[in-house]
């Protein structure tokens, strides 16, 4: 059986690097008709960097809306909140006690996150890999979409599943697989193309939220960096261009072309001809996801009792879970 997990932080707006990068395949995923799919949102993991509680509550269903509007369906795949399973917390603690700090001191995020005051860093900053792989290893999923960025937490989630099996003498947990797929894996910044796309540039026109309006984004296309030479007709000639590679990709990954056929169709042309069409494809692609997220965010009591659902789902799935991990580390039943 193939289980695909993955999840997302409520920490601010999505932008078109999520979208590309991740939400597009999500919904792939659900022609699969061997795999089952669970889509968390990771409350948890968000509250472990400065946060407004205020606004926690809004900003998960803001994206379960974004999972929905982007085409996941909530009776194809699980759409739920984290923290709704209190299962992820608990299987957490299990394994933690099996996470060596040495290897959580090597994780490059979480190196990039405390900064230089790790020594404030909070101990959930430090232990968030484990409670990401709490979050796979309690549905014992075997397939986990992810970034790039996000390899080195599943490689993790990977060791504790054996340490865990190995510890016991069970074969309780699968080895999680990281599946890093999709049109356009690395979208990156439109002013800087060596710039991973982010929500933390401090530049809006760096990025295409999803919220944005038709003006918005023919604005930030319009003032995307390129360079002075025109379209090639081969992809190798996009090498040490990168800003040009990156609209290219992106592109494609809007028109669901490969790149080749969108090199063809714009072989010899200036940006100045090749802008105007992504605008459109840009335009037109998204601008039906985002109405349709306001339409779902309109009425907030409607996602809530979706992600009710879900969470009631993953729970049904998660409880047997733990109640077998914990037998088998020999807890009182
Ligand atoms: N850490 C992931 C990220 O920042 C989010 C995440 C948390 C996740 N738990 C997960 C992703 C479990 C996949 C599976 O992108």
């Amino acid at each position: 059986m193939k289980r695909i997990l993955s999840g997302m932080q409520p920490t601010s707006q999505l932008h078109l690097g999520n979208y590309l990068g991740a939400l597009k395949n999500w919904v792939n995923f659900q022609e699969d008709k061997e795999a089952e799919r669970l889509y968390c949102v990771v409350d948890l993991h968000a509250i472990t960097q400065p946060y407004e509680p205020e606004t926690l509550a809004k900003a998960t269903r803001e994206i379960a809306a974004a999972y929905m509007a982007a085409g996941i369906d909530p009776k194809k795949s699980t759409i739920f909140v984290q923290s709704h399973v209190p299962q992820h917390s608990q299987l957490m603690w299990l394994l933690s006690t099996m996470a060596q700090m040495g290897k959580l001191e090597r994780m490059t995020q979480f190196k990039d996150k405390a900064g230089k005051n790790a020594e404030r860093a909070g101990l959930g900053l430090f232990a968030y890999p484990v409670l990401m792989a709490a979050d796979i290893l309690i549905y014992k999923a075997t397939h986990v979409p992810v970034g790039e960025d996000q390899k080195q937490h599943l490689e993790l989630a990977r060791d504790l599943a054996s340490t865990f099996n190995t510890r016991y003498g069970v074969d309780l947990f699968p080895q999680p697989e990281p599946v890093i797929a999709g049109p356009a894996p690395r979208v990156m910044s439109l002013r800087d193309g060596s710039k991973k796309m982010s929500k933390s540039d401090e530049s809006d026109m760096s990025r295409i939220n999803l919220i944005d309006d038709a003006d918005t984004i023919a604005k930030k296309i319009k003032k995307a960096k390129t360079d002075p030479e025109a379209l090639p007709d081969n992809l190798k000639a996009l090498d040490g261009r990168p800003e040009a590679l990156n609209l290219i990709t992106l592109y494609a990954a809007l028109a669901d072309q490969s790149k080749e056929s969108v090199l063809t169709q714009f072989a010899g042309k200036q940006f100045s001809e090749f802008k105007p069409a992504f605008i459109d494809l840009a335009v037109t692609r998204l601008s039906p996801i985002t109405a349709r997220m306001n339409e779902l965010l309109s009425d907030p009591a409607q996602i809530d009792a979706s992600l009710r659902e879900g969470g009631e789902k993953a729970r049904d799935i998660a409880a047997p879970v733990l109640q077998e991990t914990m037998k088998i580390m020999g807890f009182m039943p």
